[in-house]
């Protein structure tokens, strides 16, 4: 099995990456470090253990993180979550605790305390906990076996600003740092992740299953949906965050390349971007597989056919 620690912001569709995960059992998941992102700390460190109880699974510890960026002011995305970041269904506050310590102490000591090269990092929301991880301890670097990302955007651009995709605006300077760290990197992209779209039928299918999960999932990609629809006059929501988990488990459901992948941090306008240098046109090293496509149909039925293991 591969072990994985997920960084998350949850969010519905990172709560929908960590179920997958769960259902998975090539995946054996360490722990959930809680970043700020898409609501603040408090809130996406209440959502990760909402999400373990969900599943079942309060063995997971759960850590809350860094409650704001690197050098930046927070920025957030109720609008696009709600304000609770999980809004959609009635959820109570959960009853599991929050495992005791930091985010980046447990990333720091998990890589310290396994075999060097055999966890992968799986952040969804801003990079802040890991590249503070890999500023505090340089010597966990190279013990990482692979980070699989969900951030940035190339032929798509943005989505919190024309230029960048959100975790990776947020906190940029984390994202350089990330982007420049040398570990093996996979980049899942809005360019891919806005393919990878609910529609009713897709909806239904999570509803179908009758399970709990089920009628959860359904309900936050039917909240999650909203914005998408009324933004881009989309299908669906795009399901970024479990897009990472995916190319886990089915790699071969995704294409793209390795290319140079540098994070703009200085402009205002420009902030956050990801620079992927696609056609190769310049002499800078590969340090990404940027994805750029995915067989939405294999992605769906990856995602249902997991998702129904999880009995209540
Ligand atoms: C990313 O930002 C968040 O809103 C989502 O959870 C996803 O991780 C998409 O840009
Ligand atoms: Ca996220």
């Amino acid at each position: 099995t591969q072990k994985i620690i997920i960084d998350t912001d949850p969010g519905q569709d990172d709560a929908v990456a960590i179920l997958l995960a769960f259902a998975s059992p090539e995946l054996k998941v360490l722990g959930l470090t809680a970043v700020a992102g898409n609501v603040p700390l408090e809130l996406t460190a209440r959502n990760a253990r909402i999400v373990c109880e969900l599943a079942g699974r309060t063995d997971i510890p759960v850590y809350a993180g860094c409650d704001r960026p690197i050098a930046r002011d927070l920025v957030t995305a109720e609008h696009v979550h709600g304000k609770t970041g999980l809004d959609g269904p009635q959820m109570d506050d959960p009853a599991m605790p929050l495992a005791e310590g930091h985010a980046v102490d447990f990333i720091i000591d998990t890589l310290r305390a396994q075999d060097p090269g055999t966890v992968v990092l799986c952040p969804l929301g801003p990079l802040t906990n890991i590249a503070t991880a890999f500023r505090r301890a340089p010597d966990i670097v190279e013990r990482v076996q692979r980070i699989v990302l969900m951030g940035g955007a190339y032929f798509e651009v943005g989505n919190i600003t024309p230029a960048a995709e959100f975790n990776i605006y947020v906190d940029p300077e984390a994202a350089r740092d990330v982007f420049a760290a040398g570990v093996p990197l996979t980049v899942l992209p809005l360019d891919v992740t806005h393919k990878a779209l609910t529609n009713a039928a897709r909806v239904q299918a999570f509803r179908d299953m009758g399970t709990r999960v089920g009628t959860m999932v359904a309900a936050w990609t039917d909240f999650f949906e909203r914005y998408d629809k009324e933004k881009y006059g989309s299908a669906g929501a795009p399901l970024h965050d479990p897009c990472v988990i995916a190319w886990l488990l089915k790699p071969e459901l995704f294409s793209g390349r390795e290319v140079n992948v540098e994070i703009e941090v200085d402009s205002p306008l420009t902030r956050g971007m990801t620079v992927a240098d696609w056609w190769g046109v310049t002499d800078r090293a590969p340090n990404a597989l940027f994805i750029g496509d995915v067989d939405a149909d294999g992605f769906f039925a990856l995602l249902t056919e997991r998702l129904a293991r999880l009995h209540d």
